[in-house]
């Protein structure tokens, strides 16, 4: 068994797992490290239509993390299909396409173009703070993720995952939610919304960014969420917020998580996906755990 997890019907070799929005496509890094080592890599976030995403500034680092507002920029389905999967299929990638809608009908869309391209796995964006329409209102309350998720496993037969925020009133309601209306894990978290202001910019635009928080600052949000949902559910989850070491990783495994993923860490280290994947497999070889299981147990 080693360090493999099961999620869903996707076996990974190992936990880690790279974070949407912070990876690109997956295709850029191919060349700059081995990517068949890390678990999977999800991509950024593909919506429906092509999208520019939002004005500058969209980008300001912050102690110990960094607010964006990217906006969902992407490519859109259609295009990612025809030029980003062949690149993905051909270097032999475990992938998951994280997708993203303004309306119901535009996630079953997308669910069932993955779903005619033979696409393993789908990470559901119900979580994004920083766009005008959709993501953040389907996953608040959980009679509309209940509705959502059914309507795209009408049209998608491989691994569902739906990745949550912490800006829901009950998590355990919506862990619980996920898990009946037939979701195969759970990952969390995403960004925090968040603002920067700068009382001495004289340039009126570039005075505040309203966005997402994500980074070390968030570690702290993202274990006490993960410790609360696994009280509520048996499915799989996929922790995230903060990782930057192997200690992180331990952590997460310890309040619940079952596989993590990286996002930010990979700004200032971009290979730290492939070199955790390292640590966590010597650390496992040298104390003796034959699984992640194993691992988990000790640690909870
Ligand atoms: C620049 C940037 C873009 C992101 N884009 C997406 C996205 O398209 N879809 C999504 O589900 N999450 C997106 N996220 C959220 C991350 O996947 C992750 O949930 C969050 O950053 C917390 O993890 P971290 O602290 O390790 O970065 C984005 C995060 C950042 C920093």
């Amino acid at each position: 068994m080693g360090m493999k997890v099961k999620i869903g019907s996707l076996i990974l070799q190992n936990p880690i797992i790279t974070a949407s929005g912070t990876f690109g496509y997956n295709t850029e890094y191919k060349d700059f490290m081995d990517l068949t080592k890390i678990g999977a890599l999800i991509t950024k976030g593909i919506t429906l239509h092509p999208r520019q995403g939002n004005p500058q500034p969209r980008i300001k680092e912050v102690p110990n993390g960094m607010i964006n507002s990217i906006g969902l920029e992407n490519v859109g389905i259609h295009k990612f299909v025809e030029e980003k999967l062949p690149v993905l299929k051909e270097n032999n990638i475990t992938f998951i396409v994280n997708i993203a809608g303004e309306s119901l009908e535009e996630y079953k869309q997308i669910a069932k173009i993955c779903e005619n391209n033979q696409l393993n796995a789908i990470e559901l964006n119900l979580s994004c703070p920083n766009v005008e329409k959709g993501c953040l209102e389907f996953g608040k309350d959980e009679e509309t993720i209940c509705r959502l998720i059914c309507s795209v496993r009408e049209v998608f037969t491989g691994t569902l995952i739906v990745k949550l925020g912490t800006n829901v009133s009950f998590p355990e309601k919506i862990a619980w939610a996920v898990q009946k209306a037939g979701g195969d894990a759970i990952s969390a978290i995403n960004t925090v919304k968040a603002m920067n202001i700068n009382i001495n910019s004289d340039y009126k635009g570039y005075k505040f960014i309203k966005g997402g928080l994500s980074g070390k600052c968030i570690k702290p949000i993202a274990l006490n969420f993960i410790y609360e949902i696994r009280q509520h559910t048996d499915l799989p989850i996929i922790g995230m917020g903060g990782i930057n070491n192997l200690n992180d990783i331990l952590e997460f495994i310890a309040v619940g998580a079952d596989a993590i993923q990286i996002g930010t860490g990979t700004f200032t280290q971009p290979d730290i996906s492939e070199k955790l994947a390292d640590e966590l497999n010597d650390f496992m070889e040298t104390r003796g755990y034959n699984s992640i299981k194993e691992l988990a147990d000790s640690l909870r």
